[in-house]
């Protein structure tokens, strides 16, 4: 695509202080190696602050996996996203579908995230995607517009301008069932349509990443596409060989 490549991780629920230091130890000279392609990691909270003083200088950037809508107060086991800008964090994935699945984040907490993620100056990236179900039933166009309609309606189309979007079908995430580049090429197109419908210079501006079993092999074939500008990576983001992979290709 003509816009910049974004390579990102979402390491999940994975890591240890060792593993963090030998992964963005090894990352550092995929990155350094391809300047033009822009890379992020989103550690686990917990390593946040080990991740940020492995990064110094870095080009790689820090991200967050998920944020509550609050900034403080009583609500116990949250994060807020000022706090993460303490920790050099510059992007917060909202709306993860194992977020809407496992917690129950509707699409108007998703909003509320997105709203405080930028409120905070960060980058939120937007997830959405349709499940398996709703993908046989040919629903996905509506999903995905749905998903994008309610942070439209509460942060209006021009929040968009500083902002990326993931699109992860459920069914290709964790799976290794990749949605073969013409599939996902179709729905990035029509996100970007549906964007554009509303602010057309925010439209050929977006990020729209793919994420689904993203691997070395794949990678390449998604990014020659002309919405696909970069990929959300779950799995191979834990293999240093892997991720470098796709960040070459980027
Ligand atoms: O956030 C990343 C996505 O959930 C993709 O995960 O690459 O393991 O399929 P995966």
């Amino acid at each position: 695509s003509t816009r910049q490549t974004l390579v990102m991780g979402n390491w999940k629920l994975n890591g240890s202080k060792a593993m963090v230091a030998k992964l963005i130890n090894a990352l550092q000279t995929a990155a350094t190696q391809h300047p033009a392609v822009a890379v992020a990691v989103c550690p686990p909270v917990l390593f946040l602050g080990q991740a940020q003083a492995l990064l110094t200088d870095s080009p790689i950037a820090l991200g967050a996996q998920d944020v509550d809508i609050h900034n403080e107060g009583a609500f116990t086991g949250e994060n807020s996203a000022v706090m993460y800008t303490e920790f050099g964090v510059q992007y917060v994935l909202v709306g993860h579908s194992e977020r809407r699945t496992l917690h129950g984040e509707s699409n108007a907490m998703v909003a509320a995230k997105f709203a405080t993620v930028q409120n905070a100056g960060l980058t939120p990236v937007l997830c959405i995607g349709e499940t398996l179900a709703q993908f046989e039933a040919n629903e996905t166009q509506a999903v995905v517009e749905r998903q994008l309609q309610e942070v439209i309606s509460h942060c209006g189309i021009e929040s968009f301008a500083k902002a990326v979007i993931a699109y992860e079908p459920v069914w290709a995430i964790g799976t290794g069932k990749t949605a073969t580049p013409e599939i996902a090429q179709n729905v990035h197109a029509a996100i970007r349509t549906f964007l554009a419908s509303l602010d057309a210079t925010v439209a050929a501006k977006v990020q729209i990443l793919y994420g689904g079993s993203v691997k070395g092999a794949s990678a390449a074939g998604l990014f020659a596409m002309a919405d696909i500008d970069g990929a959300l990576v779950g799995g191979a983001a834990l293999q240093a060989d892997e991720f470098a992979a796709i960040i070459s290709a980027g």
